[in-house]
């Protein structure tokens, strides 16, 4: 569920016009919804509230401060894959103790920083990883609180290309080694072995693979603990996907993930970490565009916009789909036309969509994509020189400009020209 609606034929976010922050901001934009992310993350806490546990937000999904700050505020942790991202948990204001520090190569200058700053955990991808943990560690007269991301070797089951817990994606230690890989740890001067970590893949839509891994690290757990190690937090990762394509995609509800979570971890009497992205902000999103053209070509029509793959990567890079919608609502009844849906940018691959059908549009109509939310804004780029665009930030009544749009002069002045020209 979200908080963008009709309202007397008009897309609302929240309780303001998307109309009306396009005339004062300008398009293409992004539009969040407090409302929504709040509500997301509070389900997501609601149903760990059987045990001890921490919603640790994956800011890779949007990452702008006044995301962050909104969901500190309802008690998030975060959960963060380099040092610019734990710079920004700190500058929103998330205390060290409650952000942990995920990522396949954490180098030595971030591991580094979040020792001085503090640090809730380190998840630890691999065994040179942990070696350099150690050293940074010992060097700086700290121990740092670890725990092993383990490899379940389990199908997540969703695009080939976030799915990360197979035996030959590049995460994780595989399950089968953890045993020695603990021993190490315990030996090796400046870690403390705190738990497990495991995150599987984005975008699940079942519950099933999770169910697998969650059983795997289960018996990891009693297996390292008879070894004499300290399991007491499990880190089980995010990827609970949300419906793209409203029509025909139930995922499952974090109430039932929560449940399965307590089936298969909850008698192990450890403090339950999750780090969800998605599901939090996917929905709590819209990329908001103007059409500059409608073109009719050779057996098919296209609308052209001004957003483009440069701002909204992932119809690209993954195929995803994203509904599309009118501002201004469809009148009842109205006609649907099929159109291909492209940006911009002078590539075939800046398609957003083919053959879609949408209800009578002209130029100059606004469109507003559903779920951009996550992925979408922090994976922009300013290809053809297009400026990142602004980040809008609706609370209620209000809204705010909370990223920006930069001029052309801040774009190209960041260039420096060598002497010699
Ligand atoms: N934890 C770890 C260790 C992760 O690698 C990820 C996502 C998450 C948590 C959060 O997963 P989520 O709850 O958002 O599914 N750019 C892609 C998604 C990449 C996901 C990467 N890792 C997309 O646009 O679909």
């Amino acid at each position: 569920m979200d908080h963008f609606i009709y309202q007397d034929g008009q897309l609302f976010a929240e309780d303001v016009p998307v109309a009306e922050i396009a005339a004062a901001v300008g398009t293409p934009f992004y539009v969040y919804s407090t409302a929504t992310l709040v509500r997301h993350f509070r389900l997501f806490d609601e149903a760990l509230a059987w045990g001890p546990h921490l919603v640790c937000y994956a800011m890779k999904a949007a990452s702008n401060q006044a995301i962050l700050k909104t969901l500190a505020a309802e008690g998030a942790g975060m959960d963060v894959v380099s040092g610019g991202e734990y710079a920004r948990a700190k500058a929103a204001g998330v205390p060290g103790d409650r952000i942990v520090f995920s990522g396949v190569g954490k180098t030595r200058d971030e591991i580094r920083m979040v020792l001085e700053g503090g640090i809730r955990q380190l998840n630890v991808e691999s065994e040179p990883e942990m070696r350099a943990i150690s050293e940074v560690a010992s060097s700086m007269g700290l121990t740092a609180p670890i725990t092993v991301r383990v490899n379940p070797d389990v199908d997540a089951k969703t695009h080939a290309k976030i799915a990360t817990g197979k035996s030959e994606n590049k995460f994780g230690i595989p399950i089968a080694r953890a045993g020695e890989v603990y021993a190490e740890a315990a030996a090796l001067p400046g870690l403390k072995v705190i738990g497990i970590d495991v995150h599987i893949g984005s975008q699940l839509t079942q519950l099933e693979p999770f169910e697998q891994a969650y059983k795997k690290v289960a018996d990891l757990t009693e297996a390292l603990r008879a070894d004499g190690h300290d399991i007491s937090r499990l880190d089980l990762g995010g990827g609970l996907g949300i419906p793209y394509a409203r029509s025909n995609e139930a995922p499952p509800l974090p109430m039932d993930y929560g449940a399965l979570v307590q089936r298969t971890v909850g008698h192990l009497g450890c403090e339950i970490e999750i780090e969800p992205g998605r599901l939090i902000v996917g929905n709590a999103g819209l990329l908001v565009s103007d059409i500059i053209y409608v073109k009719n070509g050779e057996g098919r029509d296209f609308l052209i916009l001004d957003a483009a793959m440069n701002d909204l990567i992932r119809p690209a890079m993954y195929e995803a789909h994203h509904e599309i919608v009118p501002v201004k609502e469809a009148t009842a009844g109205a006609e649907l036309t099929p159109y291909d849906i492209v940006g911009p940018v002078c590539e075939s691959g800046d398609t957003f969509a083919k053959g879609r059908l949408m209800p009578p549009l002209q130029t100059g109509d606004l469109v507003a994509f559903r779920s951009a939310g996550a992925y979408g804004a922090v994976m922009a780029s300013e290809y053809n020189t297009r400026p990142l665009i602004p980040e809008v930030l609706v609370h209620g009544d209000q809204f705010a400009v909370i990223r920006a749009r930069p001029t052309f002069d801040e774009i190209i002045n960041r260039d420096t020209i060598p002497e010699w020209l």
